[in-house]
């Protein structure tokens, strides 16, 4: 009598069925991306579903970057993107070939700290500082997205050119909407927001 023996899960064994067929997860390829990170061209190798996110954490070891809900709720992973605000747990690091990104580390000028990091400080914009990054990422892009005429929901009246100088508490608030924060140091951020947004 021949001796046989099955799998006790009644699954794969060595990723094939008793049938043959192959199962399980397949081994996926790492690829290479190259891009530009805080002004230094590099290249990662990454598997296709990796985030930005855990690209820049894990191999890049920016870490100023933070992961909370990793599901684009909380605004704490916030990056630019080629100048643009992105959610960085939302976007695959694959995707980003060629381009710019800048995180919080970037933000700073020869050892001199950007306006609104200066400004977070100055006001008291933070508690326990997770979701500051993401905040500051954010407070410098929605500065320049008024610069660049950008209106919001909050914006009465979208017929006419928007301006820096509309860039009310009421504007600061919606357009920060995205980024949330646990020890609810609101009215401070929003008062750094516009400090930062009235000096540039
Ligand atoms: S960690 Fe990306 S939105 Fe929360
Ligand atoms: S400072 Fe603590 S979550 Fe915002």
């Amino acid at each position: 009598m021949s001796k046989t023996w099955k799998c006790r899960s009644g699954g794969a064994v060595n990723g094939k069925t008793p049938g043959g067929a192959v199962t399980g997860t397949p081994r996926i390829d790492p690829v290479p991306v190259k891009l530009t990170v805080n002004g230094q061209t590099c290249t990662i190798t990454v598997e296709p579903r990796t985030t930005l996110l855990d690209a820049l954490r894990d191999e890049l070891s920016l870490t100023g970057t933070k992961k909370a809900c990793d599901r684009g709720e909380c605004g704490a992973c916030t990056v630019h993107v080629d100048g643009h605000r992105v959610l960085s747990c939302m976007a695959l690091a694959a995707m980003q070939e060629g381009k710019r990104i800048t995180t919080i580390e970037g933000l700073e000028n020869d050892g001199k700290l950007h306006p609104l990091q200066a400004a977070f400080i100055e006001h008291d914009g933070f508690q326990c500082g997770f979701c500051t990054s993401g905040q500051i990422m954010s407070g410098v892009a929605v500065i320049e997205e008024a610069k660049a005429g950008w209106p919001s929901a909050a914006t009465a009246d979208v017929t006419g050119a928007f301006s820096l100088a509309d860039l009310s508490s009421t504007e600061i608030r919606e357009r920060m909407s995205g980024n949330l924060c646990r020890c609810a140091c609101y009215p401070n951020i929003v008062d750094a927001v516009a400090e930062a947004a009235a000096r540039s």
